[in-house]
């Protein structure tokens, strides 16, 4: 999403310039299609910028940087208004304004939407007016292997056209990462399987530092068994989360918010009550989960809900008008990225990057739900600006020929010629089940000491994988193992992050420090790149006005 809207932004800074949009898919089955629920913007004249920004900081867990959110906030509401007459069908209220809905950890209802297709319908909205402009290419199914940087400026993209298998390096001035998050280095997730991190692996290995990498977020209410999400919005609807007795049980974890309380304490309250061995097992999985009750307002389904209530009918043939949804935290988000300011610049000069592929940070420890498609649309406005800025008045530099053969030598001799005993598949499983079961929502130092080892043992084993496809036209056995070595890097960040952050913050839970450190922790994670492997360090956190306080709700 953050990539289209930068994509106008761009050439309606600058008509003279031209954008290559790469995606290694058609871009409307990209993952932003399926955001559901609502996105944040303050439209309200009861509601308050500041009251934006504290309902943020809050969610945050104060990890988040201050002025960065004061910043967002700011720019949000012009891109309702802008997507509303490009043709987004926003819901309404009786007399024509936009409709807004509450949402977890919100004090006021600002999440605008499109029923609970509002990725889809932003979407749209974006690739149509994308289509208006003759300088907008497209370079769909382009896999992206790496970028060439030379004397600490971008050099060129390289690319495996998917069709016909070319190796394909583009130039330009400049380039903007908007490539997504990371959540498929987990098995259970509301990730479509294309998310696996290549934006944050590839700007990494490049030597452009990450921040706060050991931030996942888990949504608490992804699908038995699939995985697929079910919406916020169905709480904030008023739909109830029951154990294995029939009972809603927030009110112990979150008594004045209950189940619109923030993603990262309802889904700890949820496995607290499986833990305590009130799950339910059986017709849905032996994996205890906990049912989600939209029986009371079956009422507002069709209007207010109607994708889910598809989904829980195709899926798993439940009308949710009669019947419960069994539901369990599933990785949702990764508030860590490419490290950002607000002016979407990385460390490199020329290099932007927007939407869930960075943290500029906006979300700290815990993105609050309904806070990251306007992100995508804000900061892929700004990115777009400042790219084009960027490109006006640089030229596009002589490509580094020996680096990029050097690429395309490790894609065709070393990658796709490996013919060892392991396979992608295996190894993926392995890293994905291990990351479910050790950096999960509760966490403990020694199952992050054994993932880590775990990691290292399967980035051994990678070098040791086989590709029985040699061809190159669709190689999706190849594509499959890069992005694997994507993901590889990125488990061992999050993994070690999460294992150095000695406290509990937000999506960030240790049982064995169940307390928030602020004399020790109140900072951000950076990771380097190193060719003897990640390097981390830390940075304070920006506090204006709103001093770290307890997280009651
Ligand atoms: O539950 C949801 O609709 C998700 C929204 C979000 O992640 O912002």
């Amino acid at each position: 999403m953050a990539g289209l809207r930068a994509a106008i932004a761009a050439v309606e800074e600058n008509p003279r310039i031209t954008v290559g949009l790469v995606s290694k898919l058609y871009p409307l089955r990209s993952h932003s299609v399926s955001a559901e629920g609502g996105t944040s913007a303050v439209l309200n004249p009861k509601d308050s910028l500041d009251l934006h920004s504290f309902d943020t900081i809050k969610g945050s867990d104060y990890l988040a940087d201050q002025d960065a959110v004061e910043h967002f906030v700011s720019i949000v509401p012009e891109q309702i208004y802008t997507t509303d007459h490009w043709g987004c069908p926003w819901s309404r209220n009786d007399d024509g304004t936009i409709s807004q809905r509450d949402f977890g950890g919100l004090s006021f209802p600002r999440a605008t939407f499109a029923a609970d297709k509002t990725g889809f319908h932003v979407m749209q909205t974006l690739f149509g007016r994308c289509q208006k402009y003759d300088n907008i290419h497209f370079y769909n199914e382009f896999f992206a292997t790496s970028i060439i940087t030379s004397g600490n400026s971008f050099n060129g993209l390289t690319t495996i056209n998917l069709q016909n298998g070319d190796f394909v390096v583009f130039q330009g001035r400049t380039i903007i990462f908007s490539a997504g998050g990371a959540g498929r280095l987990y098995q259970f997730s509301t990730y479509a399987s294309s998310v696996t991190g290549d934006g944050d692996a590839i700007a990494y290995r490049a030597g452009i530092p990450l921040k706060d990498m050991e931030f996942v977020q888990f949504h608490p209410t992804g699908l038995i068994p699939s995985g697929i999400l079910i919406t916020e919005a169905a709480r904030a609807e008023g739909g109830y989360l029951r154990n294995s007795e029939g009972k809603r049980f927030m009110e112990k974890y979150a008594p004045t918010k209950l189940e619109e309380a923030p993603r990262d304490i309802v889904s700890r309250a949820m496995m607290w009550e499986i833990l305590a061995g009130r799950g339910i097992k059986g017709k849905h999985g032996d994996h205890p989960y906990i049912y989600l009750d939209l029986r009371h307002i079956a009422d507002k389904l069709e209007e207010r809900l109607p994708m889910i209530t598809d989904i829980a009918k195709k899926f798993n043939n439940i009308d949710p008008a009669e019947e419960m949804i069994p539901v369990r935290p599933a990785t949702h988000y990764t508030m860590g990225g490419i490290d950002v300011n607000v002016d979407t610049e990385t460390g490199i000069p020329g290099i932007f990057g927007a939407g869930e592929n960075v943290s500029i940070s906006i979300h700290g420890a815990n993105r609050l739900g309904s806070n990251s498609t306007n992100e995508c649309l804000a900061y892929g406005n700004v990115a777009g600006i400042r790219a084009a800025r960027w490109a006006s008045s640089h030229s596009i530099p002589d490509l580094d020929v020996l680096k990029a053969s050097q690429e395309e030598t490790r894609i065709w001799d070393d990658v796709l010629n490996r013919d060892g005993d392991e396979s992608v598949s295996g190894i993926r499983d392995e890293l994905r089940t291990g990351m479910d079961l050790n950096v999960g929502v509760l966490k403990t130092g020694s199952e992050l000491e054994n993932q880590v080892k775990n990691i290292r043992n399967l980035k051994e084993r990678y070098k040791g994988i086989s590709i029985p496809d040699k061809s190159h036209v669709f190689n999706l056995q190849l594509q499959w193992a890069m992005e694997l070595g994507f993901m590889l890097d990125l488990a061992e960040i999050i993994t070690i992050g999460a294992m150095m952050r000695k406290e509990s913050r937000g999506a960030h839970y240790r049982n064995d420090f169940p307390q928030r450190d602020d004399a020790n922790f109140l900072k951000h994670t950076i990771t380097k790149y190193t060719k003897d492997g990640p390097q981390f360090s830390y940075r304070p956190v920006v506090i204006t006005k709103w001093k770290p306080a307890e997280r009651v709700y």
